[in-house]
């Protein structure tokens, strides 16, 4: 038999002890929280994207009453700018979300499919993009996408020079 063990390594920082530039973009995803369209779910989710060049990119859940055609902020965001700014590089992306007019204590972290276009996009662009997940009570702060995604599956994954050998 053989074992391995995968671990995450978090970080979770106080408001003072981010630097400016994450602070800002913390603020960024908060605001963005208030374009949220989710009649359905009432949980607004908003997403602050920094680009390398200091740029930075909001989006937010857009719901449906055909409940799975709806998106979440990330991929709002993370759409958005693939489409817009295809030359950009990804630093970071900021995560808040808040329910019943308040933001959450505990934060909360992309889903499944949305870690999946994420580590696409740090594929792609080379570049690890830092996670900072915005909660009440501190941000947790997470190095690179892939440490989201552990035994991911990507083009590599298809790749038969690569995973034969
Ligand atoms: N949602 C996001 O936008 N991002 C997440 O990371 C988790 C969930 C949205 C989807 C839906 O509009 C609402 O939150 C409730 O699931």
């Amino acid at each position: 038999m053989k074992e391995y063990e995968i671990r995450t390594r978090v970080v979770v920082l106080d408001e003072q002890e981010l630097s400016v530039a994450e602070q800002e973009l913390i603020g960024a995803a908060r605001k963005a929280t208030e374009s949220s369209y989710s009649p359905y779910s009432h949980f607004q989710v908003g997403v602050a994207l920094q680009l390398q060049d200091g740029e930075i990119i909001l989006g937010s859940n857009q719901e449906n009453a055909s409940y799975p055609v709806g998106t979440c902020a990330e991929r709002t965001a993370l759409f958005w700018c693939g489409a817009n700014r295809s030359d950009a590089v990804i630093t970071a992306i900021a995560i808040a979300a808040q329910t019943k007019g308040r933001f959450t204590p505990t934060p909360i972290s992309p889903c499944g499919m949305c870690r999946q276009a994420l580590l696409e996009t740090e594929h792609r662009q080379g570049f690890p993009i830092r996670v900072l997940l915005y909660g009440g009570h501190g941000t947790h702060c997470i190095d690179s996408v892939k440490d989201l995604m552990p035994l991911s599956f990507s083009a590599d994954s298809m790749d038969v020079e690569l995973n034969m050998s």
